[in-house]
């Protein structure tokens, strides 16, 4: 059966991975794949994290397997941070969390649970959006469709095309939506505008599935939920697929989970339960250890706001490169306004620059970046940024 099959492409984002390490090139900058880097160029595991781990080492007592959905008080802890501890939907017990193998794992079950129990609904996605999106919910057997959000132009929101084609969706259609720090492009809709989504949202009778992976690296771990609350406000029924790959850079450790809200805690409870027949077919319950880690970080007085100063220090850095990506494209003459990426939230922006673009930067600089001309600004450091902006001006 194998003779017949073509080798697949490389992953247009993780494939960078392996094509960065196999780079010889002492002077190469990666842009790729959404990793936080620090001023060396290291994605160093967080002290917070560290000190979880000891303390887990130190105190578990036993491997055997946890519930389909995770550990209950990780699903609560979870819900207060993206939902807020006062929030109504809360209090009242009408979300219902389930961990998950990352936020993709989220995704997937999410993905299979609207297949499975909604057939024939559509998922709206931005167009652009995260490359993987799109994959995730085919895979799944779901039809997908796009709604407008970049005006390449004005390097800014399309808003009114968003409505305008979201207008067209079905009752019962999914809207795919980043809750903050929107990847790739960096741009996120005002307050004003969530509020607009969430009445169009209602008065189409639409589902939101928010993506939320970057919670405190756009204004912080509150504000970042804003948009997400404002749904939620709203009376919305939705579902969260939320990341701890970012915020606690436990990447590898693929920790996560899947938040559904609905109108009343049976309907909860009822669709969380289908939920854990989604996960039991798939991965049949998650792993511990990276969750073990976030629990132990969130319920404890000390560690907690340790862990919020270091996801505060890694949103500052990377804000700081915004600025200093600009000021040294506009010291260094280059041909072209840049200082839209200072507006831009989180680890990624659209540069503008062409794949053709892309292509040069890698194969004359040693410069790795999304193919789409998505930049990872967190892998800019004060000592990169001038030969990254002389490379750049080199291929404009
Ligand atoms: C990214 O967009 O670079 C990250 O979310 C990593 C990934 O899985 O693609």
């Amino acid at each position: 059966m194998f003779e017949t099959l073509a080798v697949a492409p490389p992953d247009p984002i993780l494939g960078l991975i392996e094509a960065f390490q196999n780079d010889s090139r002492a002077i190469k900058i990666n842009l790729g794949v959404g990793v936080y880097q620090d001023e060396q160029g290291g994605t160093p595991i967080l002290a917070s994290v560290k000190e979880a781990e000891r303390r887990i080492l130190v105190g578990e007592t036993t491997k055997s397997y946890l519930g389909i959905g995770g550990h209950p008080t990780y699903g609560q802890l979870v819900q207060q941070l993206i939902l807020g501890a006062d929030e109504q939907a809360v209090r009242a017990g009408r979300a219902a969390t389930l961990q998950a193998p990352g936020g993709t794992g989220a995704l997937r079950v999410a993905a299979d649970f609207l297949h499975q129990m909604f057939p024939g609904t559509r998922v709206w996605c931005s167009q652009p959006t995260w490359a993987n999106h799109q994959a995730i919910f085919q895979a799944a057997g779901l039809e997908t469709a796009t709604y407008a959000y970049f005006a390449a132009e004005r390097n800014a929101l399309d808003f009114e095309a968003m409505l305008a084609d979201l207008n067209h969706a079905q009752t019962g259609d999914v809207v795919l939506l980043h809750a903050c720090c929107h990847n790739p492009t960096g741009i996120d809709p005002s307050p004003k505008q969530w509020q607009r989504i969430a009445d169009l949202v209602a008065a189409h009778r639409l589902l939101p599935l928010v993506d939320f992976a970057y919670q405190g690296f756009g204004d912080g771990l509150q504000e970042d939920a804003a948009g997400l609350r404002t749904l939620v406000r709203s009376g919305c029924e939705l579902l969260v697929a939320s990341s701890f790959s970012k915020n606690f850079g436990l990447y590898r450790e693929r920790v996560g989970a899947l938040t559904v809200v609905a109108g009343t805690p049976g309907q909860a409870e009822a669709a969380g339960s289908q939920l854990q027949r989604a996960i039991r077919a798939n991965y049949s319950n998650p792993p511990a250890h990276g969750a073990a880690i976030v629990q132990t970080v969130l319920e404890d007085a000390e560690l907690r706001p340790q862990w919020e100063t270091e996801v505060a220090a890694m949103r500052g850095r990377i804000q700081s490169m915004r600025r200093l990506l600009v000021d040294t494209m506009r010291g260094q003459g280059v041909p072209r306004d840049f200082s839209f990426l200072r507006e831009q939230r989180g680890m990624f922006s659209f540069s503008g620059l062409s794949p053709e673009q892309a292509d040069e930067l890698r194969q004359r600089h040693a410069i790795y970046m999304v193919r789409s001309g998505r930049i990872n600004v967190a892998g800019i450091t004060p000592a990169n940024v001038g030969r990254l902006c002389a490379a750049i001006a080199q291929v404009l």
